[in-house]
């Protein structure tokens, strides 16, 4: 008998995003049972064959699935997860196609950098719980809003804060060059983020990122923010053509970045490039949505050329600031054209790949970490034909209980 402290049963459809352990691309199981023990998946089989299987520990939890269906937890690999205020003036504006003066990235810099490293812990903390309703156990959090030595570190240590209070697995990514601050000179402050801030901030951030694009930097730029930071150990991802077309596709290949994020255009011959490299397609629909992009062509190149996708909310205080992750695959089917199992593959296992984490989350598989979500309907179908609906009814997070309706 396999030991467990979790047993979900009842499942109706259980979507392994594991080709190999079931129907279809997304691996599907009917009336199937998943068992955990010390967070880790131990046992994956029918229903009703578990208990002649799995004996669960006393004091351990059964759940009823009740015949409905359940996916991996949601990995969301594009998110600005701490600033601090509100920006939603900033988007009625834009919706009524209205000037707005002083808004911008740089307004949030200056709200972040007045609530300092414990507003953010707190702020951060309501974020994480609200991610966790919807369904996301594992998730990015970009610093990228304090554009200062201090203020990047109190990103940063915030971030680190929330990483160990958990559930969720929290991925930190250093994103300095995400543009130049108010009172810099471009050229100075990239001096600033090589020279200081990428050696000083190497055991708090696995990754950096930087921002390819008119008003952010120029791919010689980010060429040199990525290439100090990879000499320094950390692995790389690139905000890529999200405003304009550029060589940031090109740039990500040539530096071996684990993601390129964005790229709302695609160059001649970028797609191939991208099929024939390791590097994750990081699609944020989103932020496409909300700049009224028409993205669905690039989107489609990618899917068609074979490259890898992952879905994801870039969680955001200007583009995208929702964390529901059924919209983000709703929008990737409706808004870029992905079929509903790229797009729910693409917010799983495409996107545990974007952040290195495949060998550990993003599908349910022995030995993996035991991260569900139960959901309020009987087919992963169901998400993009719901739009926007929230389907999560509980999240199961490192073999535990996390959330429940
Ligand atoms: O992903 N691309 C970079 N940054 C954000 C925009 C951030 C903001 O407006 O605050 C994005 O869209
Ligand atoms: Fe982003």
């Amino acid at each position: 008998m396999i030991q467990a402290d979790l047993v979900v049963h009842g499942i109706g459809q259980l979507v392994t995003c594991e080709a190999a352990q079931g129907e279809g691309p997304l691996g599907l199981l009917e009336q199937a049972a998943v068992a955990a023990r010390n967070g880790q998946i131990v046992w994956v089989g029918p229903t009703g064959r578990w208990s002649r299987r799995v004996r669960l520990s006393e004091g351990g939890l059964l759940v009823d699935a009740g015949g409905r269906c359940v996916v991996p937890g949601f990995v969301d690999s594009h998110v600005h997860l701490l600033w601090a205020g509100s920006r939603a003036d900033e988007a009625a504006a834009r919706i009524r196609g209205q000037a707005f003066p002083d808004g911008g990235i740089l307004r949030t810099v200056r709200e972040t950098r007045a609530a300092g490293e414990d507003a953010l812990v707190e702020i951060g903390r309501g974020r994480l719980r609200s991610f966790l309703k919807h369904g996301v156990t594992t998730l990015e959090a970009k610093s990228g809003y304090g554009l200062s030595v201090e203020s990047e570190e109190a990103l940063l240590r915030a971030a680190a804060r929330l990483a160990e209070e958990g559930p969720q697995a929290v991925v930190s990514t250093f994103l300095g060059a995400h543009v130049v601050p108010d009172e810099r000179v471009a050229a100075e402050y990239l001096d600033e983020v090589c020279e200081v801030m990428l050696p000083r901030f190497r055991g708090l951030a696995t990754f950096c990122d930087a921002w390819s694009d008119p008003g952010a930097f120029d791919s010689d730029q980010c060429r040199r923010v990525l290439s100090r930071a990879a000499e320094l150990g950390y692995l790389l991802k690139l905000h890529a053509a999200q405003l304009a077309p550029g060589d940031g596709v090109r740039l990500a290949v040539e530096l071996g970045a684990t993601s390129v994020d964005h790229i709302h255009y695609l160059r001649e011959g970028d797609a191939r490039l991208l099929a024939l490299s390791q590097i994750v397609c990081v699609l944020c629909p989103g932020t496409a949505v909300n700049l009224r992009m028409a993205a669905e062509g690039s989107a489609r190149t990618l899917a068609g050329a074979g490259a890898r996708l992952a879905v994801a909310s870039d969680f955001n205080p200007g583009t995208s600031a929702s964390e529901n992750m059924c919209l983000s695959i709703g929008l990737a089917c409706l808004e870029l054209g992905l079929t509903p199992e790229e797009a729910l593959a693409g917010a799983t296992i495409g996107g545990a790949r974007a952040l290195r984490l495949q060998r550990r989350c993003g599908s349910v598989r022995l030995g993996k970490r035991c991260d569900l979500a139960l959901l309020e309907a009987d087919s992963y179908l169901e998400i993009p034909y719901r739009l926007g609906v929230n389907l999560v009814s509980a999240t199961i997070c490192n073999g535990q209980l996390a959330y429940s309706a």
